[in-house]
This record gives structure tokens, sequence and C-alpha cells, in this order.
């Protein structure tokens, strides 16, 4: 630093920074950091041997323009525009705005928040068909269980989060996608304990998805990746880095998703989704919830199914330990869960699933869910007035 040039002393103005990306590079040339953080202007000084150093102090600046607040909003606007996903975000609601915004580009949570940079925050979905929330109090009872044993005070009580939850839908006109919402012991400081983070915060975002669901079979292996802890397995908390890891080796092989076993060697769950069988003797089986996690579908799955027993398609229901050899031989295998609804599954590692085609009982149930989230109960359906 000593032998450099001494930058000259006004801060270089803010102004330069609106130009694009592209020209921050040639405003680098010339700035320097002062020793304060803010960039100065630099004299040039040429054909000396400051030049050198200097030219080398410059190569250890990167080329980072600093941002006014409305710019850095440009900017996500932009970044926004340029982005093109298959999913459209309608409207967010942040405890933090205290409020329900519509335009993507303010979608945004506080990089404090204990969920960013801890994962000490818990997350939870439930669809919206025709202008419903499909099964709302179940995944709200789930996430609120989710929040206790994450330690994580609610921001409001359960009806007005529920509420909350149904404005948001409302305010973005959606009829036909889904709601995802996340609580969390909210902003503070980046402390491992959450006891700087004085009041905990609910986020909510409605997203536009117009794929239907899919009854068409599909591939699945045992993940190699090791599967959470029962204490961990049992909340739906945003440390899902083991499922996207596990999601991740399915696809490398081309796979759909990835099965977990538990720690005895039964089978467990997927990634984001339970399991199902049905076994040669006609019954839906079904590994017990008490080491993953107790998923919505698959107990609306499990009670749709008793109508399959009265009509004597099913000769039985049954939850428990499922072994790797009962499901491997099973006539039919599903995947369940509220992202793919009931999705057959034709091959598990080497082994075909019965005879390798879309099973009847997979389908029925596909058909009982669907008829279920258009024209069931008002227990399972919340009307969003729009
Ligand atoms: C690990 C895990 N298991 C199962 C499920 C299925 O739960 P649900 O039917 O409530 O979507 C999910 C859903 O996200 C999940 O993340």
């Amino acid at each position: 630093m000593a032998s450099l040039p001494k930058p000259i002393s006004h801060v270089y103005s803010q102004h330069v920074f609106t130009d694009h990306w592209h020209n921050s590079f040639i405003i680098s040339q010339n700035l320097s950091f002062s020793r304060h953080g803010s960039f100065k202007e630099m004299r040039i000084v040429r054909g000396s041997k400051q030049n050198e150093a200097l030219a080398d102090f410059n190569n250890q600046i990167c080329d980072v323009p600093i941002l006014s607040c409305s710019e850095a909003i440009e900017r996500l606007k932009i970044n926004r525009e340029n982005w093109e996903g298959n999913q459209q975000f309608l409207a967010m609601y942040s405890s933090i705005f205290g409020g329900i915004i519509t335009d993507p580009a303010a979608m945004v949570i506080p990089i404090d928040d204990h969920m960013v940079h801890r994962g000490h925050g818990v997350f939870d979905t439930a669809a919206i068909m025709d202008g419903h929330l499909y099964e709302l109090d179940q995944h709200l009872d789930r996430i609120i269980r989710s929040a206790s044993m994450s330690k994580i005070g609610l921001p409001f009580d359960r009806e007005r989060i529920k509420k909350i939850l149904i404005q948001t839908v409302s305010a973005s006109k959606c009829r036909s996608g889904s709601l995802r919402y996340w609580l969390s012991v909210g902003p503070g400081d980046f402390q491992l304990s959450p006891s700087g983070c004085h009041r905990s915060a609910l986020y909510a975002i409605v997203i536009q998805d117009q794929s239907p669901f899919s009854s068409k079979g599909i591939k699945v292996i045992t993940s190699s990746v090791p599967i959470k802890p029962p204490q961990f397995a049992t909340v739906k908390s945003v440390n899902y880095l083991p499922n996207v890891l596990s999601k991740m080796e399915a696809e490398e092989s081309g796979a759909f998703a990835a099965i977990w076993l538990d720690n005895d060697g039964f089978i467990a769950e997927g990634p984001n989704m339970n399991v199902g069988f049905i076994t040669k003797e006609m019954e839906l089986l079904m590994p017990r919830f008490d080491k993953i996690l107790s998923g919505c579908t698959a107990k609306r799955v499990l009670t749709l199914a008793e109508q399959m027993v009265r009509e004597g398609k099913l000769s039985k229901i049954r939850v428990g330990n499922v072994t790797v050899e009962e499901g491997k031989k099973a006539e039919e295998m599903m995947l369940i869960g509220s992202g793919i609804l009931v999705r057959p599954v034709l091959q598990w590692d080497e082994q075909l699933i019965g005879d390798g085609k879309e099973g009847p009982v997979a389908q029925a149930l596909l058909d009982l869910i669907m008829e279920d989230m258009r024209s069931g109960p008002h227990t399972v359906r919340v009307p969003v007035p729009y």
C-alpha cells in the first residue's frame, strides 16, 4: 500500500454506477478502495515502477459496482425480467414488510434471517386448485408442529396465519398453482444462537404452475445419501441438503427419485414424497410415519383408499414396517406427495415392479385424490375469496 500513488480525496460519485454492468469494469480501472472501504479515483502515473505496482493492485480489485438502493432494485427487476423459468411468482407476503407484494423483484428476505444463514426455519405448502386451497388446515397443523419442534415461536396465532395465507392467494388471483410458506425465527444477527432474533417471521409465496399432474410411470433408485435421523426427518425444516443430494443422485442415474431406507433397513420415504405399495394380496402398504415426514397426501390417500376396500378393489390397508424385499416384489409401487399426488413406479434399481407397467390401483388412487381436490369436503377444500 505504502508504495502506491496516493488516491485523490473525493469519493467517486454514485451516478457512474447507474451504467450497465459491462461498463463497471472500465470504471474499476480508475478506482481504488480507500482505507474506509469507499471507492476513490486514482491518479495514473505512466511509465513508472509505481505504474506496475498500480496494475498489480488494480488486478486485486474486482469490478463490482457499489449500488444505491434504487439501483439494486432496478437490477432486481432486470434480473427477474431476464429470468426464464416455468413458474411465475404471483404474490408474496412477508411479515418483515407487513404486507403483500406482487412484483417478483421485491420478493426477497433478509440475509440476517436465522433461516438463511443457519437453516433455522420450517416450511410447508398447499396446492391451489380451482380457486381452493387443498388441505390447508392439515398443512398448517404440520408447519405449526414443525415450528414447535424447531423452537420457533409463531409470529401470529394460527387463525391469523391462515387468513394471511388465504389473502395472499386472493391477491395473487391464482386459481391453479401452489402456495409455499415459511416460519422462521427471524432476522437479528449472524450468531448461532437465535437469542438476537427478536421477532419470528412468516413468509409466503404463490406460484402459478399449469403443468398437470402426470400418471406416467417412473424409475427410482435406492439413495446412497444417508437419511436424516427421525428427530429431523419428522420436521419439515429448510435443511433439505440430504433431500437435494438424494434427488440429484437419482437424476444423475436417470431416475426420478431416490428412496431412503431407515437405519433398520426398512423402506422410509423419498426426498419429497412418501411411498406406497400394493402387494400381491391387494393390500395397500405404507411405511409408518414415526421416522419420516408425515405426508398430508399419503394420509389422505390412506383415508380415500378405504372406499376401495369397501368396493373390494383392495383387501386391506396396512401401515407398518416395509422390507425392501416386500417393496420390490410388490404388484405396484407409487410415490405420494403434494407435488406429484400419486405417481406409479415401474422400476426400483434393477428390479421391475409388477409387470413394469402403470398399475390400476395407482391410477385409481390418483383419480380419487384429483376428485377430492376438485370436489372434496370443506375439511380439505378452503375457498379463496378473490
Ligand atoms: C421428505 C418428505 N416426505 C414426504 C413428503 C410428502 O408430504 P406431502 O404429501 O404433505 O407433500 C414431503 C413433501 O414435501 C417431503 O418433503
